[in-house]
């Protein structure tokens, strides 16, 4: 089968940025700059932090007496919510639009900073009065609407960490990320529309309590208005809330002062083994990060309308729909819905209707969008777009040149950005004015040395696969694993321990002008319609079915969702396989981790490819699947 999202052409077309990309870009120029912010990393990044407002100035930008534990302007003051809201009032930009918010049915809401701060001041003062402090951290688990995001700066405003649940996971997933955080409160909402149905949040958070005994409150949002089960002492409603005296208070609420180094959120995202790893991000470098990259990459104006259709509750939520572009003063689009419904214009119609300026999105998503036809973008006036971006996986040529043409119209260059929950924002990226090859992310964001070694650490030659490495700390690199930092250096950390290097998980190639093209992810790690689930939590679920012994995931390539859950599972004695168990096996997948974790498929086995220390081979599995040479089976036990 061949692997139609992989993206093979290397020596393919270039295209060249036009007269008017290079006249309105923030960075004119990549070679000069970026050579200047490797030879003064430190000064580099200083001077990016010097654009934020401290409340005490660091004494250290980059402080690696412990590394991998690098820490970043030591000693500086700052709130992440001081920067992006509290100084934006003190200018024209209080009266600016923060965010317009589209609901699936057609509602709409729109935010100038002055009515954020509003929102934000009363959630934070609700939090504190419900006794979250600094250091507490709370869980969020919200479909797409505005009180998702107020929740999260509420948080930071108060010091506490937020930990947000992305709203498809389901009981398993959110019962897990809640006992890793010990959250007291969780703040969630009665449900959200998609495809015209309601995604009943309400319903999991109360089966997801009950095997939580952390959890004292919790703040549920009405956004559907269908009933739901209210545990009185316990569930809350926002709207009550907000008629406390205590929420009131002018609209006023203290931001509190953080160490640089204090943590902002926790994250959780999947691994190689069943549970999900808290990466802890940090008020200060991931402020500097998170704005200094998009304001080069995206080129943020004052004037643009900037629209990030990811879901806030994954890390490209985080980076490029909340913090950095509120830091940088923009106005932001928010959208709950799913992108084709109740019709695929509905994209094309908002980006008309609000007059976006920059569309960043996913592989998947456009894939998904391609396959109606150009006749739906192209019905629509879309000349507002004037930069176009795409993350999660390698964008394959076809999807790329749609987008290019259809889309954008041959005006917009499309910024492949290569990143992950670890490093808080763009790594391998192109700047508007750089030249971009269809399918590679291009070159490293300033301040970054990155390399594709082999397992020694050499570097492999140009156009030959390797491992992608990160040689160099950057101020938006997550601090530690919640509770585990044995779990950070070994995953991270540990193959290149002496020369001291962070290894991705991707494997990739360099080619001779030094692009980089990310092939994907080489541990036991997925990316399905662009999320990212370990086979190991698809594999947990699966046994914890009754009926089910040992079981196995793999990814196989699929022309929408780039790659697609395939099962093998081994069922106890009494139990037989049938589709009706096949059925319910894929289902309580879906019940348990969510309905993205949900399999194409269940096969049904005698016995799993394993090594002789009893580790599945799932490259055996893949390979026998694809109709390939399985390889290497030395180590296999029978
Ligand atoms: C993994 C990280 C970073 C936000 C979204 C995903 C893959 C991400 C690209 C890209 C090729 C990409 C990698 C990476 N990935 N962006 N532009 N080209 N692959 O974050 O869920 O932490 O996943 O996504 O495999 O390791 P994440």
């Amino acid at each position: 089968m061949p692997d139609k999202n992989r993206a093979a052409d290397f020596d393919g077309e270039v295209f060249l940025p036009s007269d008017d990309i290079i006249k309105s870009a923030n960075i004119k120029e990549y070679s000069e700059n970026y050579r200047r912010s490797i030879e003064d990393r430190e000064g580099f990044w200083a001077e990016q932090a010097a654009q934020l407002e401290w409340y005490q100035p660091w004494d250290k930008v980059l402080d690696d007496s412990n590394k991998p534990f690098y820490k970043w302007f030591v000693g500086g003051k700052i709130n992440i919510v001081h920067n992006a809201i509290d100084r934006h009032l003190k200018t024209w930009r209080r009266n600016k639009l923060a965010f317009i918010w589209e609901g699936e049915p057609g509602d709409v809401r729109t935010f100038s900073y002055h009515a954020l701060n509003r929102e934000v001041s009363q959630f934070a003062n609700i939090l504190r009065s419900m006794g979250v402090k600094k250091g507490d951290v709370v869980t969020i688990y919200m479909p797409q609407v505005p009180e998702l995001v107020f929740a999260m700066l509420a948080c930071a405003k108060i010091g506490a960490a937020h930990s947000v649940v992305y709203g498809g996971f389901s009981v398993e997933a959110l019962a897990e990320r809640i006992a890793d955080a010990k959250s007291r409160v969780l703040v969630t909402a009665d449900g959200g529309w998609r495809r015209g149905k309601v995604n009943d949040l309400k319903g999991i958070v109360d089966e997801a309590i009950r095997r939580s005994p952390t959890i004292e409150s919790c703040i549920v949002t009405r956004r559907t208005g269908h009933e739901v089960y209210m545990e009185s002492g316990r569930d809350f409603w926002l709207h009550d809330l907000k008629t406390l005296p205590i929420a009131c208070s002018n609209g006023n609420c203290d931001t509190e002062q953080m160490d640089a180094e204090d943590p902002l959120f926790i994250l959780y995202t999947s691994g190689t083994t069943g549970k999900p790893k808290g990466l802890v991000h940090t008020h200060g470098g991931y402020s500097v990060y998170t704005s200094t990259t998009h304001r080069y990459v995206f080129d943020i104006k004052d004037e643009d309308r900037w629209w990030c259709a990811a879901d806030p509750g994954w890390i490209t939520g985080h980076s490029y729909i909340v913090y950095g572009p509120l830091i940088n003063g923009a106005t932001i689009m928010l959208y709950e819905g799913a992108p084709n419904y109740p019709y695929p214009n509905r994209w094309w119609k908002m980006v008309e209707k609000y007059g976006i300026t920059i569309l960043y999105t996913s592989p998947t998503a456009i894939r998904g969008l391609m396959r109606f036809g150009d006749e739906w973008p192209r019905r629509y006036d879309t000349s507002s777009l004037r930069l176009l971006g795409s993350v999660g996986e390698p964008i394959n040529p076809e999807a790329w040149r749609w987008y290019y043409e259809v889309v954008g119209q041959k005006r917009c260059p499309i910024m492949d950005t290569w990143w992950q929950t670890e490093t808080g924002g763009f790594m391998i990226t192109p700047l508007p004015v750089t030249p971009l090859k269809p399918g590679s992310a291009t070159l490293p964001f300033f301040g970054n040395e990155v390399a594709v070694v082999d397992d020694k650490g050499h570097e492999v030659k140009p156009g030959e696969e390797g491992k992608l490495v990160i040689k160099s700390p950057w101020p938006g690199m997550a601090r530690t694993i919640h509770r585990d930092p044995k779990r950070f250096v070994d995953t991270y950390w540990s193959q290149y321990k002496k020369q001291g290097w962070y290894t991705a998980g991707d494997s990739a190639r360099r080619d001779k002008d030094g692009y980089y093209w990310i092939i994907g992810r080489i541990d036991d790690v997925l990316k399905v319609s662009g999320y990212r689930l370990g086979t190991a939590e698809i594999e947990s679920a699966l046994v914890s079915h009754p009926s089910v012994s040992e079981a196995a995931a793999i990814g196989l390539p699929h022309e929408l969702k780039g790659n697609a859950i395939h099962t093998f599972v081994i069922l106890k004695s009494g139990f037989s396989a049938s589709p009706q168990l096949s059925e319910e096996l894929r289902n309580h997948v879906s019940r348990e981790v969510g309905a993205i974790a949900k399999p194409e498929d269940v096969t049904f086995v005698d016995s799993l490819p394993k090594t002789r220390s009893g580790k599945i081979m799932r490259r055996v599995l893949k390979a026998k699947a694809l109709g390939e040479d399985v390889g290497d089976t030395s180590t296999l036990e029978e």
